[in-house]
């Protein structure tokens, strides 16, 4: 691709699939150029870093890396570019959480069900840390969590910068606002409602646990009170 195509996006770093520099994408999913040879990929769709670009209009991400200063050297950054946009696509399309909440009138949480279906690769069992949190952010008494792992055949994922973290507590968090609109209660008040300085699964204190002192900075510093109360 660099030297008979002249995509000088494409290079090459440590050669042994250890460093990323040569991450391209094909077919949307990120793969290491290193360790694969061109004829594997016969008939499939190969996007460098030039390909991200829409015409003049710059992929958000390179337009991120330039506005917050982040190439570094730049010598691995096609591959880091690549290799976000990758994550991104991928982890949008494969991990799926179900999500139920049971409360009372007044919002008090009676359960909370969070199951969810996440990949792996077919030589090793990975386990992404998705639902715990919904078994520890909040006071409720019944809790069931599940967690089912698909094995297809890709390579093994990886975490980085708690994703796990964040697709779970992103479906939990989503849940709680639908569940304040259907008691016609603010969304604020029902985390409150619900708030919790034990973790509920080991029945333990929390050490430390500022969220409470989160919420009200936040409220105050977004205006909370003066929202419009319906959801976009
Ligand atoms: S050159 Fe380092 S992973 Fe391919």
């Amino acid at each position: 691709m660099r030297e008979q195509l002249h995509l000088t996006g494409s290079e090459k770093g440590c050669d042994q699939g250890q460093c990323g520099t040569c991450t391209v994408l094909i077919d949307g999913k990120r793969i290491n150029a290193c360790l694969t040879l061109a004829v594997m990929q016969n008939g499939r769709e190969i996007t460098t870093v030039e390909g991200l670009a829409q015409g003049d209009t710059l992929h958000p991400l390179q337009q991120a890396l330039i506005e917050h200063d982040a190439f570094q050297c730049g010598y691995c950054t096609p591959g880091q570019l690549c290799s976000a946009v990758g994550l991104i696509l991928e982890d949008e399309a494969k991990t799926v959480s179900h999500v139920k909440l049971a409360a009372e009138r007044d919002g008090t949480l009676r359960a909370i069900l969070h199951e969810a279906i996440a990949e792996t690769s077919r030589i090793e069992d990975y386990v992404e840390v998705v639902v715990n949190w919904s078994g520890q952010l909040y006071a409720c008494d019944n809790v069931r969590l599940g967690y089912q792992l698909v094995a297809l055949d890709q390579y093994t994922p990886i975490d980085m910068r708690a994703p796990g973290a964040a697709h779970g507590v992103h479906a939990l968090e989503v849940a709680m606002d639908e569940l304040a609109y259907a008691l016609d209660m603010d969304p604020l008040a029902l985390r409150l409602k619900n708030y919790t300085d034990r973790d509920p699964m080991k029945d333990l204190p929390y050490s430390t646990k500022e969220l409470r002192a989160c919420y009200e900075r936040g409220a105050q510093r977004f205006g909370w009170a003066r929202r419009t109360m319906a959801p976009r």
